[in-house]
This record gives structure tokens, C-alpha cells and sequence, in this order.
């Protein structure tokens, strides 16, 4: 369990938890939804597009402002961490676009395989969800402390408000 750190410097909590709600979103989307069925897949593709473009974005916002000044600050300090160069090379995002991009192309085809793709889709959801919940985890107990390490309280409170801006979290 990550420790607690002053609200106003802690810069993963807020859109963690606006991540971990998306991940539930599509949990029970895609236990409601009906494969063999063209327009609930097609509707639940719409969504899943729409899910996994906000957590691209939150990848971005991380990659951007979080990593990149965290990596300035190690290097200026002469300090080299791969963790910090990689945390987000394995997470299998740009996969899960794809998978529901070539969903549509599902979709037009017979129920049968609708619902073969179904089934992809939902091993493949359960697969990102088991690393990306663990991934996020790691990014509060692991990065949240070097950040307390590395910045000024004032420096991380402005970090914060440009991360929570950028999410579009108010
Ligand atoms: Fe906060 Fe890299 O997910």
C-alpha cells in the first residue's frame, strides 16, 4: 500500500483514480455486453475507443510532465534510473488500441465470429487490466517517493496542478 503524501503533492492519486474507475467502466461494459450482437459490439467499441484514448492521454501527461522533469532532476543530480526511462514501454496500450480499432471490421462480419472476437477482446481486457492495475500501484510507491525526494514542495505543487490540468480533472 503506497504511503500518504500531502494532497496537494501527490500527483498520481487524482487521475489514478479517475483511471481505475474507466478500468471498472469497461469491466462492466464488457460483462453486459452481447458479442453476437452488431450493435452492442459496435456501441461497446465506441466506448472502449473512448477509454483507451483517455488513458493514452494519461500515459502522455505522465511521459511528458512527470517523467521528463523527473529525469531532468535525476540527470542534473548525475543520476542514471531505467525504471524511470521504461515505466511505459510494456504496458500494452497501443495493443489494445489496435485490437479495438480492428473490432469494426469484426463487427460487419457473421455472430460467430463476432463472438469469437468477443472472447480476444475480453482475455485480451483482462490481461491489460491485471498489468496496468499493478502499473499504477508501482508508479505511487516507486516515482511518488523519488518526486518527494527530487522537488520542492512548491515545485511539486505546481507539478500537481499541471498534471490534474492537463487530465482535465477539476
Ligand atoms: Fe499512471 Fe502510467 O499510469
Amino acid at each position: 500500500m503506497a504511503p500518504h503524501w500531502p494532497e496537494e503533492v501527490d500527483v498520481f492519486t487524482v487521475p489514478h483514480s479517475r483511471m481505475k474507475k474507466l478500468v471498472n467502466l469497461y469491466k462492466s461494459m464488457v460483462m453486459s455486453t452481447d458479442f453476437g450482437d452488431k450493435v452492442h459490439l459496435t456501441s461497446l467499441l465506441q466506448n472502449l475507443h473512448n477509454v483507451f484514448t483517455e488513458l493514452k492521454a494519461h500515459e502522455r501527461i505522465e511521459n511528458t510532465f512527470i517523467m521528463g522533469e523527473l529525469r531532468s532532476k535525476l540527470r542534473a543530480a548525475s543520476i542514471s534510473n531505467p525504471a524511470v526511462c521504461n515505466c511505459h514501454s510494456d504496458n500494452r496500450l497501443t495493443e489494445m488500441q489496435d485490437l479495438v480499432s480492428d473490432g469494426y471490421e469484426w463487427a460487419e462480419k457473421p455472430q460467430r465470429e463476432r463472438q469469437i472476437y468477443g472472447r480476444k477482446l475480453r482475455l485480451a481486457l483482462e490481461d491489460f487490466t491485471q498489468n496496468f492495475l499493478p502499473h499504477m500501484d508501482m508508479e505511487e510507491e516507486v516515482f511518488q517517493p523519488m518526486l518527494m525526494e527530487y522537488f520542492s514542495y512548491e515545485e511539486l505543487k505546481a507539478l500537481k496542478a499541471k498534471v490534474i490540468k492537463q487530465h482535465g480533472i477539476s
